[in-house]
């Protein structure tokens, strides 16, 4: 029986950093609310010449070189944005030509929001069981920077930019064990961003992202303890079969629920909110890449990956590492 493995994983954050205390003095927030309420206490920003694409970039690069294979090796390229650098071509095919590796299939996941990297992961698995490739790099890569409302403080303070990467690749060896997939488009007003291209004029609520962050806390806290239910049931697991869990990184109230649900202390959880906001498709993948790198997850620890935003859309992912 053909698995997933992860080989590689690898991660980029722009250079500039905004503390809650550079935002203090551009809206009326504070550093102690922010905190309180999120768990944040900086995020980074893309600068001017830096995209979904060149952020993408620098994590594959960095998860080729940890898994020490060639672009050439890669069988597919999946690329989870809201932010993507074109309508199309995808950012995946921009990406693909920078590596220099035509002809494999390359797509994004644009809609997904911060449920986007489970689902990619989610379908490179399939290819990968399906014996149809060998490897795969799927990424998360936002500048939400561009998309909020720096003048609306229930939103500017939530997000940051940057990119995850992870190379999967086929093997014997069980390694993605599972993965779960939901979306409830009746809950599409709590979180969504407008199409614009074809208006004429728009109005500023239509150009940034609009979010019900009461609302989507409520019905996160709630999907995702089913979720992990189902993902458990699903594999014949306990809750204490589970060493980490590596969560979409919202707020950080949603988090320790979470952890809760699965018995987990804090120290088994993968944080990067504090440091780096809310990455929307990028924040598990960069979570993950940390995790490793510090070599507090190791090789044989069983993850909990979970992502939720926008759609309502909702995964979790089940991983021998
Ligand atoms: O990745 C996508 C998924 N996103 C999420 O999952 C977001 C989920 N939701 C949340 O994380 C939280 O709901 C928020 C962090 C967005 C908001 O926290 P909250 O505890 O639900 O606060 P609230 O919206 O109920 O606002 C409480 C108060 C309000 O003032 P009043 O009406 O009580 O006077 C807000 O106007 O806090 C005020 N407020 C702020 N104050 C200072 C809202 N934003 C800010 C701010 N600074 N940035």
């Amino acid at each position: 029986m053909k698995y997933s493995q992860i080989i590689g994983t690898g991660g980029y954050l722009p250079e500039k950093i905004l503390t809650n205390f550079d935002l203090e003095k551009i809206m009326d927030t504070s550093h102690q609310w922010i905190v309180e309420r999120t768990g944040i206490h900086q995020r980074h920003i893309a600068a001017a010449n830096e995209t979904a694409l060149t952020m993408a970039e620098q994590a594959a690069r960095a998860a080729l070189s940890t898994a020490n294979i060639s672009p050439a090796d890669i069988g597919m390229i999946i690329i989870a944005t809201t932010t993507p650098e074109k309508i199309f071509p995808s950012t995946a095919c921009l990406l693909q030509q920078r590596l220099g590796i035509a002809g494999c299939p390359a797509f994004d996941l644009n809609s997904i929001a911060c449920a986007g990297f489970v689902y990619a992961l989610s379908i490179a698995d399939q290819f990968i069981r399906q014996g149809a490739i060998n490897n795969a790099l799927v990424i998360g890569s936002e500048v939400m920077s561009r998309i909020v409302d720096w003048n609306d403080r229930t939103t500017a303070v939530l997000f940051g930019d940057g990119a995850g990467a992870v190379l999967l690749s086929s093997t014997e060896k069980p390694g993605i064990l599972s993965t779960h997939l939901h979306a409830d488009g009746t809950h599409k007003d709590v979180l969504f961003l407008d199409n614009t291209m074809r208006k004429p004029t728009a109005l500023d609520t239509e150009l940034y992202m609009q979010m019900n962050g009461k609302q989507l806390f409520k019905l996160s806290v709630n999907i995702l303890g089913q979720l992990f239910d189902e993902t458990l049931a699903a594999n014949h697991l306990q809750k204490s079969d589970i060493d980490w869990l590596v969560p979409h990184q919202a707020n950080i109230r949603i988090i320790e629920a979470m952890a809760k649900k699965l018995d987990l202390p804090m120290d088994r959880v993968a944080i990067t909110l504090n440091e780096q906001g809310n990455t929307s498709a990028a924040s598990i993948p960069l979570a993950l890449d940390k995790a490793i790198r510090d070599q507090r997850i190791k090789r044989g620890d069983t993850l909990m990956l979970e992502g939720f935003g926008g759609g309502l859309a909702w995964g979790s992912a089940l991983i021998k590492y």
